[in-house]
């Protein structure tokens, strides 16, 4: 009798995941939302909350992702411009955005080198772990419960590797990096915790110091549960280096998020540029896709129009999945037939 019933429990199972996967081939999703969705993936794009009154804007970002990610409006400079004035009116604004639509908000970023205000670098040594702590307890806090996941520490490797010479490094030495997880898992202890970097997609030495770094942090103890690749690109990524990288973190027990995901092109671009572009993004989304621990996949922007590419690298742009128009691209067509297979 039992075994009639296991045997009757297993085919309502495969027939109902028969029936999920042939509707997802009858009834290919037209949404990259929606695809997602159904896969259980969170796919997300950074945003400038000025932008949202944009209708076009607006529109594009709720119809294809679930996740958003605010591209400036939670670094240091945005929510701390002055000492202890925290504003957090425009991150509140894109959080806000978000609730409405029922999309998570991932956070980014509480340490960096970058956009970090002149009152903090001007500061003595001594005091820097105190404005460090203060800062990361107050936007933690502030944001406990509505942002799922952090990008704790940004970009704590140069290019060769080595531990980048930061304000913070010189003046808390090396363990500001797993001080300042504690101090965040401390403030919102369901959030999710996140090395983030770029340039770790390929094979080479920072790869290898970024793996050892969070695995290093994991083994003592500290909160971390995955790590951000930036995902940069200007090439189609070496995606068998990036699968067997994921997994090595897999083996640690930690997520990984494809955070700020573009692929820059020469412009204008060519119709050959726009395909390979196209290559480049299905790789990474189908990698994502088929790792046991890739649970985001998130663009730097949402349109051609107002991406940071061309201010960067000028003579460069074309980035993303929707022109400056808005208009779908081939990496658009390539990412949603990919989330649809
Ligand atoms: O805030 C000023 C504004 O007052 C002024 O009117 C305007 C004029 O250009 O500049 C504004 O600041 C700019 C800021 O973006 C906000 O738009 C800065 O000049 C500009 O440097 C800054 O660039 C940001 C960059 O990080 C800073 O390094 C980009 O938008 C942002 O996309 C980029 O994002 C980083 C991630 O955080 C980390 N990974 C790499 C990624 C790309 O560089």
């Amino acid at each position: 009798m039992r075994s009639a019933i296991s045997i009757l429990i297993l085919c309502v199972a495969l027939s109902l995941q028969t029936t999920q996967l042939s509707m997802a081939q009858t009834n290919p999703a037209t949404t990259l939302r929606q695809a997602a969705d159904r896969r259980g993936l969170l796919i997300g794009a950074a945003v400038n909350p000025d932008l949202l009154r944009q209708p076009d804007y607006a529109r594009t970002l709720r119809q294809h992702f679930n996740t958003v990610v605010a591209e400036n409006a939670m670094k240091f400079e945005s929510v701390q411009p002055r000492e202890g004035k925290f504003d957090f009116t425009a991150a509140d604004k894109l959080v806000a955005f978000a609730e409405k639509d029922n999309m998570k908000v991932r956070g980014h970023t509480l340490v960096w080198h970058s956009q970090v205000p002149q009152w903090v670098t001007e500061q003595r040594c001594k005091d820097a772990e105190a404005i460090l702590r203060t800062h990361i307890s107050a936007v933690v806090g502030h944001f406990k419960g509505k942002v799922f996941a952090w990008d704790v520490v940004n970009e704590a490797l140069d290019d060769d590797g080595a531990l980048r010479e930061t304000f913070w490094l010189r003046c808390i030495g090396p363990d500001y990096i797993a001080k300042a997880f504690r101090w965040a898992h401390a403030a919102d202890p369901k959030a999710k915790l996140f090395y983030n970097d770029y340039g770790i997609e390929s094979p080479g030495r920072k790869a290898e110091r970024a793996f050892e770094l969070v695995r290093d942090l994991k083994a003592q103890g500290v909160p971390i549960d995955g790590i951000g690749l930036q995902m940069h690109l200007d090439r189609i990524p070496d995606d068998i280096f990036i699968a067997k990288y994921m997994s090595r973190f897999e083996e640690l027990g930690l997520e990984v998020h494809m955070t700020e995901m573009d692929v820059r092109l020469p412009e204008p671009a060519s119709t050959r540029d726009l395909l390979m572009q196209a290559e480049a993004y299905r790789m990474a989304v189908r990698r994502c896709v088929q790792a046991g621990n890739c649970t985001a996949f998130l663009t730097w922007g949402v349109t051609d129009r107002y991406s940071w590419i061309p201010d960067f690298f000028p003579g460069y742009g074309s980035a993303l999945l929707f022109d400056k128009d808005y208009r779908p691209k081939p990496a658009f067509r390539a990412v949603l037939s990919e989330l649809n297979n």
